[in-house]
């Protein structure tokens, strides 16, 4: 992982032997699904996030690691019911959990490691930590309801794609920089900062997914394409190239979202490419990008904030 500056590869290390040593239960089934998930890799760019972030504010304790192995576990929660929800077959480079085991273990193993994420919150032991991350669960299960309510819904706007992105993916992102301003004691304004960070990393992280979707190698992704087409998710690609695609090609868009149909997955591909709709996707994520950058500014100086603006810059040039 050559994105990990090494003043913080011990703090790394700390936080993937907690993830596996927390995930520990008494029932074999939930370890083999919790360890397939985990061990499958994963760019761990949420915890990253909270360790340089802890560090960058000069936080001298240990918590980090605990709150960095929370923010890896929620997002492993996500992800488990996330392939349920989207019917996934393929992650981190292999079969998802609901295709090996069924969706009835990967819901239940997903609820395990939600909960377990929350014991080790108590065991952490401040309330205005244990509030960002109940505000945050919460915030992205209803953003995950409040997506699931518009697929297959050609009528969304780029208003209401923002709003579901900033609530499934960015809010995570925002808690894993503002817990770490929390746990250093930084005050209102730089933990404002780090928030604002953590939002505008999270859409730009979340937009060029959108983008992936449509243009990645499923080799490279660990993912396969065209799932959100499948779903009838309109995202921003979809969104523009609806306003901006010849009539033909818009109308053929429209079809797949309302018929949330992927069999037509190549020509919409071709359109969304050429009409400048993936163009307009990557834009808007540059932009956060650049917000996100501009975040930091107050920060002091440091290999930590230089590697926060290198998540930063993955969050757009990532492949996977
Ligand atoms: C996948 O997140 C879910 C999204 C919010 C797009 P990541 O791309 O960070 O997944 P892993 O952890 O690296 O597999
Ligand atoms: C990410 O959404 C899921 C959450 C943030 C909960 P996606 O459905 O786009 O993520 P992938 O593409 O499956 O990783
Ligand atoms: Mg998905
Ligand atoms: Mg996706």
């Amino acid at each position: 992982m050559d994105y990990i500056c090494p003043e913080i590869r011990d703090d790394f290390a700390a936080v993937n032997r907690l993830v596996i040593e927390r995930l520990h239960s008494e029932v074999a089934l939930v370890e083999s699904i919790g360890h397939y998930i985990v061990e499958g890799g994963g760019k761990r760019m949420r915890p990253l996030v909270t360790v340089l972030a802890a560090r960058a504010l000069d936080y001298a304790g240990g918590r980090h690691v605990d709150l960095a192995a929370v923010i890896e576990f929620l997002h492993t929660a996500t992800l488990l019911h996330d392939d349920v929800v989207d019917v996934s077959a393929l992650r981190r480079g292999r079969a998802t959990a609901n295709a090996n085991w069924g969706n009835a273990p990967s819901v239940l193993v997903g609820d395990f490691i939600y909960s377990r994420a929350f014991q080790v919150l108590v065991d952490i032991g401040d309330m205005d930590i244990l509030r960002l991350m109940s505000d945050t669960t919460n915030r992205i299960a209803e953003g995950e309801v409040e997506q699931l309510a518009r697929a297959g819904d050609p009528a969304t706007t780029e208003a209401q794609y923002l709003q579901v992105i900033g609530k499934k993916t960015a809010v995570l992102f925002a808690a894993a920089a503002e817990g770490a301003a929390i746990l250093a004691g930084s005050d209102a304004a730089t933990r404002a900062a780090m928030r604002a960070f953590g939002m505008h990393v999270g859409l730009a992280f979340q937009l060029i997914d959108d983008v992936l979707d449509y243009t990645g190698d499923p080799a490279v992704m660990g993912k396969n394409l065209g799932d959100d087409l499948a779903e009838g998710k309109p995202t921003l690609p979809l969104i523009h190239a609806l306003a901006n695609a010849p009539e033909h090609e818009a109308a053929r868009v429209r079809r797949a979202i309302l018929e949330r149909d992927a069999s037509e997955l190549a020509a919409v591909v071709a359109t969304v490419q050429h009409c400048g709709a993936l163009d307009y996707a990557r834009a808007t994520a540059i932009r956060h990008r650049d917000a996100a950058l501009a975040a930091l500014a107050g920060l002091t100086a440091s290999a930590f904030r230089h590697n926060l603006a290198t998540i930063a810059e993955l969050a757009i040039s990532r492949s996977s």
